[in-house]
């Protein structure tokens, strides 16, 4: 897995004054998760995939794509396109960045799952018992049609 250093993010001034900014608006209940209904998709069971078993279906697209703007949107931009505060989306499926899929897809899942929280610093909140796995790979599928050159 690609080494994401904490200090590549902690050596960029505008991404600690952001994440200031966003501890402050979690403080503030600003961001609360919103609940995804996922009963529109094949039921995952308790133990987590390693990739997306949802990859290409059409329905967990449009269930992500809802998923993404209420949820990811407000820190990571419409339609996945970063305003530069944060990570661009779009680069989970630059082959330049991951050796394949399955890499791209378990680094998804590291940072949706657990955060990104630094010294109590919350960069971005966890997701795990927020979003069902189900909505995460939702998610993860309606990423995948957002392209870097598009
Ligand atoms: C409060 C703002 C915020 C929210 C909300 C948020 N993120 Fe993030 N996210 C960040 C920041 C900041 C980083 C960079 C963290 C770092 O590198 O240490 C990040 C990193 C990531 C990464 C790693 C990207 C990379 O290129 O390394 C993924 C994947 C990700 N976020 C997905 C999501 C998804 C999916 C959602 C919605 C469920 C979401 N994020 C919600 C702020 C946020």
């Amino acid at each position: 897995m690609r080494n994401l250093s904490v200090g590549r993010v902690l050596r960029s001034g505008a991404v600690l004054f952001f994440g200031a900014q966003a501890a402050l608006v979690l403080a503030h209940g600003d961001v609360t998760p919103q609940a995804v209904n996922t009963e529109t998709l094949p039921q995952l069971g308790e133990e987590w995939r390693e990739t997306n078993p949802y990859r290409g279906d059409a329905e967990a697209i449009r269930v992500g794509d809802s998923a993404y703007n209420q949820n990811c949107a407000r820190c990571h931009g419409l339609e996945a396109i970063s305003g530069g505060m944060t990570p661009d989306l779009r680069k989970l499926n630059d082959p330049a960045e991951y050796i394949d899929i399955e890499e791209s897809d378990q680094w998804f899942m590291t940072r949706i799952r657990h955060g990104a929280v630094v010294d109590g610093r919350v960069y971005m909140p966890p997701f795990e018992g927020i979003l069902s796995q189900e909505a995460m790979w939702a998610i993860r599928s309606y990423l995948d049609t957002r392209k870097l050159e598009e």
